[in-house]
C-alpha cells in the first residue's frame, strides 16, 4: 500500500497493490495481484478480479464489475487459469456506476457510461456508453 490510502470497511482486499492516495469505498472486493494506481477512487460495491490493472487518477463508480473468465469453453473455467484473460485500464479513466468491463484494454482519458458493458478494447479517448459500449462523443 502507498501513502495516504483510505479504505472504508468492510472490504475484501487480497494481496493487491494500492498506490498513493487511493480511496476504496465499502463493500468492495479487490483480488490478488490487482494494481490500482495512485489517486484512483474505487467506489462502494465494486468487484475487481485477478488480472486487472487500473492506472492513476481513475474513477471506478459504484458497483462496477470486472470479468476475467469469459466462459470461453461455454462454461466457467473451473480453476483453469489459462482460460482467464487480462484487463488493463489506463490513466484518467472514469467508469460509471454499474458498468461491466470484460477483459479489454481501455486507453487513457476515457469515460464509460453508467450501466455500460464494455466488450471491446478502446484505443481512442472519448465517452462510451451502452451495451455493447459504443463511442457516443469524442473528447
Ligand atoms: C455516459 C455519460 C457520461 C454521457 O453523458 P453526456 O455526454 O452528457 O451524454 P448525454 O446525456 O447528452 O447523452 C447522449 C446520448 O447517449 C445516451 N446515453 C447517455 N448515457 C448513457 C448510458 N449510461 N448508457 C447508455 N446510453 C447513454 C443518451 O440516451 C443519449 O442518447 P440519444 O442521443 O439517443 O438521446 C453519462 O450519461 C453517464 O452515464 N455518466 C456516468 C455517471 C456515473 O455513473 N457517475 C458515478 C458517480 S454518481
Amino acid at each position: 500500500m502507498g501513502e495516504n490510502v483510505k479504505i472504508i470497511e468492510p472490504c475484501n482486499l487480497y494481496e493487491c497493490y494500492l498506490g498513493d492516495n487511493v480511496f476504496v469505498g465499502p463493500f468492495v472486493e479487490i483480488q490478488k495481484g490487482v494494481r490500482v494506481g495512485a489517486n484512483t477512487r474505487v467506489q462502494s460495491h465494486s468487484f475487481i478480479c485477478e488480472l486487472v490493472s487500473i492506472g492513476e487518477s481513475c474513477f471506478i463508480g459504484h458497483g462496477v464489475m470486472f470479468i476475467n473468465d469469459v466462459f470461453q469453453k461455454g462454461c466457467p473455467a473451473n480453476g483453469n487459469l489459462s482460460l482467464w484473460r487480462e484487463t488493463k485500464i489506463g490513466n484518467g479513466v472514469s467508469i460509471g456506476s454499474n458498468a461491466t468491463i470484460l477483459p479489454v484494454e481501455i486507453c487513457d482519458d476515457v469515460v464509460i457510461g453508467a450501466g455500460s458493458v464494455v466488450t471491446r478494447t478502446i484505443t481512442k479517448k472519448g465517452i462510451y456508453a451502452g451495451n455493447p459500449a459504443r463511442l457516443i462523443r469524442e473528447l
